[in-house]
């Protein structure tokens, strides 16, 4: 989709369809007031007869013969007090699924909020950029025939204060890279196991970095891994023909000088099973396919890798994804197996289904070589996190308040829910081994936290936060901004984490 910023008045504008809004139980304003008037009133009496309240992502469409554009699209804001930055997404994203449905491919719209509703001009110029590229997405990447489907191409930002253009344009720019790193996150979680292999992931990243100047991207295959110990991804990939990658992109490092103060980066993490059997312990048959999905948090991180680049970010980042397959075979790793971790430490194998934490854990302490000032982990880690929280909010847990408050400030800017569990030691005695340092599961009770307390052992003293996104990765309901499928979950907070890191 491309978007355009231009000044004037929308009620002008010569075009497929015009987008305006309307808060709940109130007059047309501002924009909406100025169509209103060349229509005589007619939205005025819309909202009259009571037939249109401006109800939260409402819609309703009109046929005017008094104006330039062919359609009036108006959209419900709900109640003013109510506003804020994600009803701005979520009226945008409302609106542009509705105009692709229809078959209009150039329309304009407003900005919503940016007046009455109290945003910055530049923050709710974001949210409609962000917000009509996301509802648009669609991926038919496998289809030998696309369908002739009608696309949302051109959409104009239609703004009247001409002193507001240049904050505009800065905010649709950053929207749209953010959309786009989401779009990518969402296109590799969609992609079926048999093409996202852990070596696709890895050429992906690869062509991000001759992409985009500043980012240097170095992989890691089973050779080098075996050089620096990394028994556990190892392990792990032992039952796949596919061959396992550890995939770095690294943006903004400063060089290392002698005497020079080096910015400590932070360093992203992503789970990146491209497909989860559950290995010797297998998955029951059904809901299995949906084990492709089991590199959402890799999709997150290498997205948001992209829009880091493209953005220039100044604060250093580095995104680690460890890459794999988790199959059974006659040398795959078994119940009972002991694998030795880089770190030196061991863990014995109860369930070859609790695969993430070990591949995790290898790249937890490949991470500490980047002395950073915090680790964010993304992954789908567990079953149990979704029974906790549902589809409605990832888990975070963390060895370290500030960062965690960091990211749920992060979180709650992007409207991405996170929650935050306790990560007591108690739970640390759950994942104790008759064996070796530690097993690979801790029982029913308090599953997602006994994952994390295995990852935790590997953080060290390193501020650290887990975000299990197990139940956030995927969705089979469209919401206003998200259409079925990967969701892209994580793109937008690991951005925002990184924006407001850059004193
Ligand atoms: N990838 C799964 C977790 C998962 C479940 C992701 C549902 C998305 C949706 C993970 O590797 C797994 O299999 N976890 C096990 C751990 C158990 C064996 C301790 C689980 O949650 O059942
Ligand atoms: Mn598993
Ligand atoms: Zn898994």
């Amino acid at each position: 989709m491309n978007i355009t910023v231009r000044q004037g008045e929308i009620q002008k504008t010569r075009t497929e369809a015009i987008v305006v809004n309307l808060f709940q139980g109130a007059k047309p304003g501002g924009a909406t007031a100025a169509v209103d008037a060349e229509l005589g009133g007619l939205i005025g009496r819309v909202v009259d007869s009571g037939d249109f309240t401006g109800e939260k992502n409402r819609t309703l469409l009109l046929y005017p013969d008094a104006l330039a554009a062919r359609r009036v699209l108006l959209v419900g804001l709900g109640r003013q007090e109510d506003f804020d930055l994600e009803t701005a997404r979520q009226a945008a994203g409302t609106a542009a699924r509705r105009l692709q449905e229809l078959g209009v491919e150039k329309a304009a719209t407003v900005l919503h909020g940016a007046g009455a509703g109290g945003l910055e001009a530049e923050e709710a110029a974001q949210a409609v950029a962000e917000a009509s590229i996301l509802a648009c997405y669609r991926f038919d990447e496998h289809r030998s025939s696309p369908e002739e489907r009608k696309a949302l191409r051109q959409l104009t930002v239609v703004e009247f204060d001409g002193g507001r253009l240049a904050a505009v344009r800065r905010g649709v720019r950053m929207g749209r890279w953010i959309a786009e790193g989401t779009c990518l996150a969402r296109d590799l979680v969609n992609h079926p196991g048999n093409t996202a292999t852990p070596s696709f992931l890895a050429s992906r990243a690869r062509a991000l970095a001759r992409r985009h100047e500043g980012l240097r991207c170095r992989v890691l295959d089973e050779g080098a891994m075996r050089k620096e110990g990394m028994g556990a991804i190892l392990g792990v990939s032992a039952g796949s023909a596919e061959p396992a990658k550890l995939i770095i992109l690294e943006h903004g490092l400063s060089p290392r000088r002698r005497g020079a103060r080096r910015r400590k980066p932070l360093v992203f993490v992503g789970k990146g099973v491209t497909f989860d059997s559950g290995g010797i312990s297998i998955k029951p048959g059904s809901g299995m396919a949906d084990m492709k999905m089991d590199m959402s948090g890799a999709a997150a991180v290498i997205g948001a890798m992209e829009v880091v680049a493209r953005a220039g970010l100044a604060h250093p980042v580095v995104g680690i994804v460890p890459a794999t397959e988790n199959l059974l075979d006659g040398k795959a790793y078994k119940p009972g197996d002991v694998l030795t971790t880089m770190a030196g430490k061991t863990i014995e194998i109860d369930n070859t289904d609790a695969e993430g934490r070990l591949i995790l854990a290898d790249a937890l302490t490949y991470a500490q070589r980047y002395e950073p000032e915090g680790i964010v982990d993304l992954a789908t880690l567990t079953g149990a996190c979704v029974i906790a929280l549902g589809s409605h909010a990832s888990g975070l847990m963390a060895n370290d308040d500030g960062l965690a408050d960091r990211v749920e400030a992060a979180a709650s800017a992007t409207a991405e829910r996170v929650w935050r569990l306790p990560l007591w030691p108690e739970y640390r005695r759950q994942i104790r081994s008759q064996v070796a340092d530690m097993k690979n599961t801790g029982g029913r009770e308090g599953g997602a936290i006994t994952a994390a307390a295995l990852l935790a052992e590997f953080a060290g003293d390193t501020p650290w936060v887990h975000l299990d996104i197990a139940g956030t990765a995927w969705t089979d309901r469209a919401r206003a901004y998200v259409p079925r499928g990967g969701v892209g979950v994580g793109v937008r907070l690991l951005v925002e984490l990184a924006r407001r890191s850059r004193k």
